[in-house]
């Protein structure tokens, strides 16, 4: 195998390998949104759906769900609560349970008003079998007509995956409550009403070039009326109106009855995340289109007005100085410096002429307002489809900045992609693999659970994308996260119980990918062809200018050892040993776990350079970043 050292064949950008973040397998409400509480707002289809009621003795009238929908648009729903016959309470669920640990703060607020005092909240912390394991009372501060929040704090006396919270009304009155609410004190950052800190922390040490959200399907809505709308997202979370998740509905594949979007976790929030992990953020907009595999609905192009309007707002949400409308906006939220927002997505997996139509309409306003922002337009999820290949054909025609693709496909598919790229034109639309994942079937609810075979052969794929650095610019893997109990979809990068997480095999490839993406590729060749399955190897190799390293990441993706002699040639002057990071297994079906979460994960061991000479012996099943420092 040679690698020619000194001839940098394309720069690397360094926000090439990036994350996709949908609200899909409860990966924000009920996931990395640290909110325990299900439907806090009673704002879900069915009132009181995850809520039970603990009555002593039945009296009508006791709970009310009162409806205020003529005054309060985007929460309209609260409950009030009537005890004139001593305590009684009402409990709520979780998220499939409420993960408690032993020790830990927890942070509960409510909205109320009471304009007949008395009655006071005892607040508990229940274990599955009903034993209270923490314990705190809120005792309302202020009466009338106006409504308050208030919070108290209470420790957990034990840790239980799936307990319960209830609330006990004691003394006579009146209340009326409204976004009941309990966080964890461990937030990411320790923010109030904050993201759940093991989930951001896996994502921080990936190191992601992007974080590209919200979606995915959810961006487009089963209809126009569930699309996602930036502007409802931000401000006060009372005010943020709930719909219901596309992934709850007879489109998804595994539906859940329970899953809704609260906007809890909101663009201000997308971009402090990204800011916080030294990502880029990557919006997807709705472009007037509601997902095509659902209803297909379109927004008249004489009234795609607002959704353009939305997108040109939001880069002045991201960018503009404080003493704009929305830079202001940003700035009241607690961020008056710009994000430094430099690119969106302009629909998610739309096709057609409709989307052609209405991508120009966008395109034309932005670049005239925006002449440098980048678009990402969409090329859908059939790479090998007439549908794909014309729209491809057409953005292309149109000079698309980004052109982004989409693959579920098997093992073998991606395998025979790795050189998918080799052949694309170069000084045109550049590429974002802006979701891929290899898929054993096409259903989507994955036997193969992010298998090795499944990581191994997105590697084999990603030594392509790598190689093609000056065209494929940027790529995420997704699904990101799933919810063991809640999930609609997968394989998924990343699972979580309550309590628990564990990076996937693919975590670990994409991982190794992110944090050794290096500056410049260089050439690696065997028999001076692209490495790109003979005899089972598939290669990429970069230079890292600035921390001064060759990197050469290579897979063996056959059931034998292989040992491989590098030529190094050229005049970089490399040190004589480095360092070899493996992730390997004989057994393809090797998964990791939450009780073995790093089955699979990189071992790290010492290579040496023999003048222009280093040999390495590749384990059957195995891909290896090799990083040889220079002077
Ligand atoms: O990643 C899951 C889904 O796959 C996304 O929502 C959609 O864009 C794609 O079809």
């Amino acid at each position: 195998v040679k690698i020619k050292l000194d001839q940098s064949v394309a720069r690397v950008q360094p926000n090439m390998w990036g994350v996709f973040f949908e609200d899909i397998n409860f990966g924000a409400d009920g996931g990395i949104y640290a909110e325990l509480i299900k439907n806090r707002s009673f704002e879900f289809t069915k009132p009181l759906m995850g809520w039970s009621i603990q009555r002593k003795k039945a009296n009508e009238g006791e709970i009310l769900v009162v409806n205020r929908k003529e005054v309060n648009t985007a929460n309209p729903r609260y409950l009030q609560v009537n005890n004139e016959n001593g305590p009684f309470g009402i409990t709520n669920e979780g998220f499939k349970g409420i993960g408690v640990k032993k020790g830990l703060r927890y942070d509960f607020s409510v909205m109320y008003r009471q304009k007949s005092p008395g009655v006071t909240l005892h607040l508990q912390l229940l274990s599955a079998n009903n034993k209270v394991i923490g314990e705190g009372n809120l005792v309302p501060e202020q009466s009338g007509g106006s409504w308050k929040k208030q919070s108290a704090s209470f420790t957990a006396t034990e840790t239980d995956p799936k307990a319960k919270f209830a609330i006990i009304f004691e003394g006579k009155g009146q209340i009326d409550l409204d976004m009941i609410s309990l966080f964890p004190g461990d937030t990411w950052k320790g923010r109030k009403q904050g993201l759940r800190a093991d989930m951001v922390q896996l994502l921080a040490d990936m190191k992601p070039g992007f974080i590209r959200f919200p979606g995915g399907c959810i961006v487009e809505g089963t209809d126009l009326a569930n699309r996602y709308q930036w502007k409802k997202t931000i401000g006060p979370i009372e005010n943020r109106q709930l719909i219901i998740n596309r992934w709850n509905t007879e489109f998804a594949y595994r539906s859940a009855p329970d899953y809704y979007q609260s906007f809890g976790l909101g663009f201000f929030e997308y971009f402090q995340l990204a800011e916080d992990i030294g990502s880029d953020a990557l919006p997807i907009l709705n472009c007037g289109m509601a997902c095509q595999f659902n209803t297909g609905e379109v927004a008249a192009l004489d009234e795609l007005d607002p959704y353009v309007q939305d997108a040109l707002d939001l880069i002045e949400f991201a960018n503009g100085d404080v003493n704009t409308k929305w830079g202001k906006m940003r700035a009241d939220l607690g961020h008056p410096k710009p994000f430094n927002l430099k690119m969106m997505g302009i629909g998610n997996e739309n096709w057609g002429p409709q989307y052609l139509e209405r991508l120009a309409i966008f395109t034309k306003a932005i670049k005239a307002k925006y002449p440098d922002f980048k678009l990402i337009n969409s090329s859908g999820t059939d790479p090998e489809g007439d549908r794909f290949n014309l729209l491809n054909t057409s953005l292309r025609e149109n000079k698309a900045d980004f052109i982004d693709e989409h693959y579920y496909r098997p093992a073998d598919w991606f395998l025979k992609n790795a050189g998918r790229y080799d052949n694309y034109p170069r000084n045109e639309s550049k590429v974002f693999v802006g979701e891929y994942a290899v898929h054993a079937d096409k259903n989507f609810v994955g036997s193969n659970r992010n298998n090795w075979q499944s990581a191994l052969a997105s590697a084999a794929l990603m030594t392509g994308l790598e190689r093609n650095a000056d065209v494929v610019q940027m790529a995420s893997y997704a699904p990101l996260f799933a919810h063991i109990d809640a999930w609609q979809w997968a394989p998924d990068m990343i699972w979580v119980d309550n309590l628990n997480i564990y990076g996937t095999p693919d975590y670990y490839v994409q991982k190794l990918f992110a944090t050794n993406k290096g500056t410049d590729v260089v050439s690696i060749t065997l028999d001076d062809k692209n490495i790109i399955g003979q005899d089972g190897l598939y290669a990429s190799s970069v230079l890292d200018k600035n921390k001064k390293e060759l990197i050469i990441k290579i897979a063996n993706n056959t059931d034998k050892s292989q040992s491989i002699d590098f030529e190094l040639d050229g005049k970089t002057k490399l040190k004589s040993s480095g360092t070899v990071e493996e992730l390997a297994d004989s057994n393809l079906n090797q998964v990791n776990s939450f009780d073995n979460p790093q089955a699979l994960s990189p071992k790290v061991s010492a290579i040496n350079v023999k003048g222009k000479k280093l040999n390495t012996s590749l384990k059957p099943y195995s891909f290896s970043v090799i990083k040889i420092p220079f002077n």
